[in-house]
């Protein structure tokens, strides 16, 4: 076998480091490149990424190591991926598991003798809503039914050369909500000009002309936003930890690192209202005075960053993203990074470290990131749905907000429902709506499947403590599910 020539991957390898404050952040794109390049990561790629980087080989190698998603093998031109966790479980994705091994004669984490077709088990890839399901390439697919599983195995064996192409599953997502969700119908993602044509961008215009920093703090203050990742700490609290004169620059990065078992919200935002998440962007950037951000993309999530880039393109076109926006004397860069299969990434300071380029561990707190955080520098980390809900609070005023919700949590949440329930889906429904009617509601579950009686439910994606049946009539916002012994987490509801 010949040598691989690497001076292809020159340029845009330079273009990538670029990118970044740091040379090692560029660890992770870089690696990409070669697994794209070469199938896989070779012994030969790994001492390129580490020349690049100026960085210890094994330093590359514990990298490689800890990362789901980049392999040290070859395999298949077809990758299926079946998705193992609870809602998939529930809905039969262990059937499907060994329907699969059985048809293709493999078992998961074999490849066909040919070397077409590799088979895995996998954690939740946040598309729960279609479960059982799986990842063929970068194509989610579900629900596995028979149609759908034969349809599987013929194009993957019939065809291994080419793009395996699926239908769109027919889910149930609410549509027409207040705060998230009322551009949601454009299932190709919600293009610049319908964005601006929904009164988008308006928000962002008034705070960069009209409001001062604190100002927009004090207003997500009012509006009684907390962080819709998960841990419902108050926004604009968040916003205000960081010094007020600091010498180093400041960043805002974006959580888009979904992960927890039961929830598939952002990357419905990702994919559909992708130009609400920069607006609102525009808005925490401003009132933080960062001029640079990152949005951190779980690495299965490929569409989803398709999306976004390809909004990015267009609002940088328009004016709203590089230097004097709008014609104002605000900056901001934003720029694309993608994970590549770690959990624990979800968590803010894992998620730093895997940015700044190293195996995604924690770091022990204090000092919170608003104070060292990416690159030792004053950083908030910012949840995709915390973000989108910015541009509503500036459009409609955050008394507005604020009375959508209870008195201590304002707006709306998507709620991710799946498992036993007639009408698995995403619902944004007032953050204090009770769990029984997220489960049973007309508009939402529509009850336990085949007229069954619940036995247990999880509220808050997999890491929340579950409720028996009869724990269902609380509050789904985040002090009423902390009373309960439970949590509001992600807000993935997990019905069994
Ligand atoms: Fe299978 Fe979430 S996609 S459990």
């Amino acid at each position: 076998m010949s040598a691989f020539d690497f001076s292809a991957l020159e340029q845009p390898a330079q273009e990538i480091i670029a990118r970044y404050e740091e040379k090692r952040a560029a660890m992770l794109p870089l690696l990409w490149l070669v697994q794209q390049a070469q199938g896989f990561v070779t012994p030969e790629g790994e001492a390129w990424v580490s020349e690049k980087l100026e960085v210890a080989i094994v330093h590359v190698r514990e990298v490689v190591s800890f990362y789901t998603l980049y392999h040290t093998a070859p395999r298949g031109k077809q990758q299926i991926q079946v998705c193992n966790s609870l809602p998939c479980l529930l809905k039969g994705s262990g059937q499907v598991l060994a329907t699969l091994s059985e048809r293709l004669g493999i078992q998961p984490g074999q490849t066909t003798s040919d070397g077409k077709v590799t088979l895995s088990a996998v954690e939740c890839l946040c598309a729960c809503e279609m479960a059982p399901m799986a990842q063929v390439n970068e194509q989610y697919v579900g629900p596995l039914d028979k149609a759908n599983l034969d349809r599987l195995v013929d194009q993957v064996t019939q065809t291994p050369d080419a793009q395996a192409s699926f239908p769109e599953p027919v889910l149930t997502i609410t549509q027409d909500g207040p705060v998230l969700s009322n551009r949601f119908k454009y299932v190709e993602g919600c293009s610049y000009s319908d964005y601006l044509a929904d009164g988008g961008y308006r928000a962002a215009k008034k705070v960069l002309t009209s409001m001062k920093p604190d100002q927009v703090i004090e207003t997500v203050l009012q509006s009684n936003l907390r962080g819709l990742g998960g841990a419902g700490f108050p926004a604009g609290r968040k916003w205000g930890f960081i010094p007020k004169q600091s010498e180093k620059p400041i960043f805002l990065v974006v959580n888009a690192d979904e992960g927890e078992p039961g929830t598939f919200k952002d990357r419905y935002i990702l994919e559909r209202d992708p130009h609400a998440l920069i607006e609102g962007m525009l808005i925490a950037a401003y009132a933080i005075g960062a001029h640079k951000a990152y949005v951190y993309i779980r690495g299965e999530y490929v569409r989803s960053a398709q999306r976004l880039a390809r909004a990015l393109k267009e609002a940088k076109k328009e004016g709203w993203l590089g230097q004097k926006i709008q014609g104002t004397s605000f900056d901001l860069e934003i720029v694309i990074h993608m994970g590549a299969g770690a959990y624990i990434c979800g968590e803010e300071t894992a998620l730093l470290s895997s940015l700044e380029g190293s195996k995604g561990f924690p770091k022990i707190k204090p000092p919170f990131p608003a104070v060292e955080g990416l690159f030792k520098c004053p950083t908030i980390v910012n949840n995709v749905e915390t973000l989108a809900c910015l541009g509503p609070i500036f459009r409609e005023g955050a008394p507005w907000f604020a009375g959508l919700g209870t008195a201590k949590q304002g707006g709306t949440r998507l709620f991710s429902v799946s498992g036993h329930v007639n009408r698995p889906g995403l619902y944004e429904a007032p953050v204090g709506v009770k769990l029984r009617e997220l489960i049973e509601g007309d508009a939402f579950g529509q009850g336990v499947r085949q007229g069954r009686k619940l036995k247990a439910v999880i509220p808050g994606g997999i890491s929340a403590k579950i409720l028996k049946a009869d724990e269902v009539d609380v509050a789904m916002d985040f002090d009423s599910l902390m009373e309960a012994g439970t949590m509001a987490g992600s807000a993935g509801v997990i019905v069994m």
